[in-house]
């Protein structure tokens, strides 16, 4: 027990072959002081050690690793879940000479041992309170497993869906994507950071990483500036704003200079401007990337430009163990700088709790889970909840949802029954097997009476080089596994099915993993293969709900056409099978809303709502006219952004404005009263857009400013009130001054942002 309570006291000195006496303790109580005594005690290649973040596995044993972290030569850890497997690591850290924790580092991205839906359908909810419950049950669960941190929230904006990273993130819009960032880094790290059951939040990846070059991960960013403040920088200064205590930082260029070694970004915009005073922390094996980008000559260089830009702690690369002693020795970096860095990562530990209980997370090892993946360590019933939240109903033509729980129902699609898909990407510790699948969960809700006849039809993909792609970081147990019978077969047999049934439900969509790092698509249809069975389902006749399993926007032209209903679900998590099931029986009405647009095709991306305005806009029934269009099909997205059907009806009052002019410092009210106007209870999503009707730079055609989401009994009448000031009105010049400049605006109300109701207001 004294052992876990004062380690510094008894170990730093008493551990030290040369040491006489203990040195003096270390001022707990005083975190500026104990850097600065660490800092004088520790020896350059101690300090180098605590800039080392390293990855448990590959070429990184755990037996290597706890032999480095005793050395004193490893500062903090990842991909290492469990307390009875970090235990051993922080105890090597206390037995290292100066006896400084280490700390514990995994991609909770969205849940833990309890997965939640994928960030993409998060933010689909438009709900705050269920991002943070998430958020919350997140930080309990990993810090429970002795984590100390989490490589999240990812708050990259994303205008183009071919990039598989579409799904770890929260969609299009900058203020959609800020609260969400700002929500989860509070339910993350919790009242205090230093609690038990808080994680530090590590926001990423800094900077613009979802505007990669046609979509394509990892390829170049290339943005003007206004562009960057204006759309991208917002989310991760909303994280930074609300104490994230991390930034893990981008793997792509900005404007031709690789994050990692970006100054300006690190040090100009994030330190100085924004005041960040956290770690940064570069992403895995980003240092060593410097020299294949071409802007280092040789690992030294790379070494020395990261340092220089503020990369503090580095991810499994060598670069810094390798480089920087003999950097400083030279005096090509100086010592401060490497000071400053350590000095950071000994605040995160310091903040994390972790010098004043190095086991805080951990805890002792009597009271270890029996078993870590317990039933009683999940909490189903708030990723039901959430999950629920997330679920977005694009189509439902002649009331064909919710279904009668006497239906028969023909349940056909390779994502009917696959847990792992359940899961979607970056699925922490979660366990497939623990996840409902939509044959579960339907099977579950309908009891003995219903009758389910479920049929595969297809394989995700044919494509075998896909597969094999999908396949390839799992050897010993592949993650996509084909039916070996031939296509024809499997849609035959999904044919039977749906004319047995009186109604099809049909699981497609993507395998988990073509949404993910690295997997990046040109083309946003089905598979063929799942082309192939819902051509032959429609040609049936039969009633047809699509519920669509992916983790971004797909094309759906000829799916909207021929399907009756559509939900989308993106990847739901552990509960994903019963909150699909509730909502296709209508136990929960259907409330998500699109967080990014759903193009026509892909010639057409990007679909952003809130593009700035144009010279030339297309005017509707003029064709030829020399305005901005395309051939083949008609602007806009073929679902915008903020839609999202009920399956009963709002409607909604022309806004009020509380005066038609605002003084600088004023506030301005707009009020707008919303109906339930149909036969159930529902819940829906108020939204305010704003358009600047004359600027100094080309303003957007409309910007998300506030939403609310609001559940009304059947004829149930609320008058939702929203307050702009000053500050909403401002936008970033061409100086990139954050100004609001005086004259007209239009507030735009909503349920989705194309369908909106209009009042205007000057600015004085
Ligand atoms: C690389 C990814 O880009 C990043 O998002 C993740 O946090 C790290 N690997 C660690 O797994």
């Amino acid at each position: 027990m004294m052992k876990r309570l004062l380690p510094f006291v008894l170990l730093a000195g008493a551990m030290s072959p040369f040491a006489c006496a203990a040195p003096p303790a270390l001022p707990l109580d005083d975190r500026q002081a104990l850097i600065e005594t660490l800092l004088e005690r520790m020896t350059l290649a101690e300090k180098i050690g605590q800039l080392r973040l390293i990855s448990i596995g590959g070429d990184m044993p755990r037996e290597r690793i706890v032999e480095e972290i005793a050395a004193g030569r490893i500062g903090a850890t990842f991909n290492s879940v469990t307390r009875a497997d970090n235990r051993p690591m922080q105890d090597a850290a206390l037995r290292s000479r100066l006896g400084i924790p280490i700390f514990f580092a995994y991609d909770v991205v969205h849940g833990h041992r309890t997965i939640f839906p994928i960030s993409l359908a998060l933010a689909s909810s438009w709900d705050l309170d269920a991002i943070a419950l998430s958020g919350r049950v997140s930080a309990i669960e990993a810090s429970a497993d002795g984590l100390d941190l989490t490589f999240a929230p990812m708050v990259d904006i994303t205008r183009d869906p071919r990039w598989g990273r579409t799904s770890e993130g929260f969609g299009e819009d900058p203020y959609l994507v800020s609260q969400i960032a700002g929500t989860l880094v509070r339910a993350y790290q919790g009242e205090r950071l230093s609690a038990a059951d808080s994680v530090m939040a590590s926001v990423k990846h800094f900077a613009l990483y979802g505007a990669v070059e046609g979509g394509r991960d990892y390829n170049v960013v290339d943005m003007s500036p206004q562009r960057m403040y204006q759309d991208y920088l917002p989310p991760y200064r909303a994280a930074v704003d609300a104490g994230a205590g991390g930034v893990m930082v981008a793997l792509n260029t900005v404007n031709g200079v690789p994050a990692s070694a970006n100054r300006w970004l690190l040090r100009d915009l994030l330190r100085d401007d924004w005041g960040f005073r956290g770690l940064n922390i570069s992403d895995h094996g980003a240092i060593d990337e410097l020299l294949r980008h071409g802007v280092a000559r040789d690992g030294r260089e790379a070494a020395r430009l990261a340092i220089e830009a503020g990369i503090d702690l580095s991810m499994h690369d060598s670069l810094y163990l390798q480089e920087l002693p003999g950097l400083v020795e030279r005096g090509e970096v100086p010592l401060e700088l490497i000071d400053q860095a350590v000095g950071r990562v000994l605040g995160a530990k310091y903040d994390l709790g972790l010098f004043h209980d190095p086991y805080r997370r951990i805890g002792r090892a009597v009271d270890d889970p029996a078993e870590v993946n317990a039933e009683s360590r999940l909490h189903r019933e708030a990723a039901r909840q959430v999950a629920r939240e997330s679920l977005v109903l694009l189509e439902n033509r002649g009331q064909t949802l919710p279904l009668r729980r006497d239906a028969r129902i023909a349940l056909v699609g390779p994502l009917a029954d696959s847990p792992v898909d359940m899961l979607g990407s970056w699925s922490a510790a979660g366990v497939a097997a623990q996840a409902v699948t939509l044959r579960q969960g339907l099977e579950r809700a309908l009891g003995k009476d219903g009758r389910i006849i479920h049929a595969r039809g297809a394989n995700v993909t044919d494509d075998a080089g896909m597969i094999k792609y999908l396949n390839f970081l799992n050897w010993d147990r592949p993650e996509v596994v084909q039916d070996p019978r031939p296509p024809q077969a499997m849609i035959d047999e999904a044919v039977r099915a749906a004319r047995e049934a009186d109604v099809i439900v049909a699981a497609l969509g993507e395998a988990r993993g073509m949404s993910h790092e690295s997997s990046s698509r040109t083309s946003l249809t089905l598979p063929a293969s799942q082309q192939a069975l819902l051509e032959a389902l429609v040609a049936t006749g039969k009633p047809l709900v699509v519920v669509l399993m992916n983790g971004r926007p797909l094309q759906l032209g000829w799916v909207r056409e021929h399907a009756d209903a559509l939900l989308e679900t993106w990847f739901t998590g552990t509960e994903g099978g019963n909150a699909i099931a509730d909502v296709l029986f209508g136990a929960h009405n259907p409330s998500g809303k699109l967080p990014i647009s759903f193009p026509r095709s892909v010639g057409q991306i990007p679909t952003y709502y809130n593009h700035p305005r144009l010279g030339r806009p297309y005017v509707e029934g003029r064709p030829g006219n020399y305005t901005s269009q395309y051939f083949e099909e008609p602007n806009g997205a073929l679902y915008p952004f903020g839609y999202g059907l009920s399956y009963t009806e709002f409607e909604l009052s022309k806004p009020q404005l509380s005066q038609r002019e605002l003084k600088r410092g004023q506030r301005l009210e707009v009020s707008v009263t919303v109906k339930n106007s149909g036969a159930r209870a529902g819940a829906t999503v108020v939204q305010l857009y704003l358009q600047d009707l004359v600027g100094s730079s080309v303003r957007p055609v409309k910007e998300l400013k506030r939403f609310e989401k609001i559940r009304l009994e059947p004829g149930e009448t609320r008058v939702v009130r929203f307050t702009l000031g000053e500050d909403d009105l401002r936008f970033h010049d061409a100086r990139l001054d954050h100004v609001a400049e005086p004259g007209e605006f239009e507030v735009q109300l909503g349920l989705d942002s194309r369908t909106v109701q209009s009042e205007r207001f000057e600015l004085l």
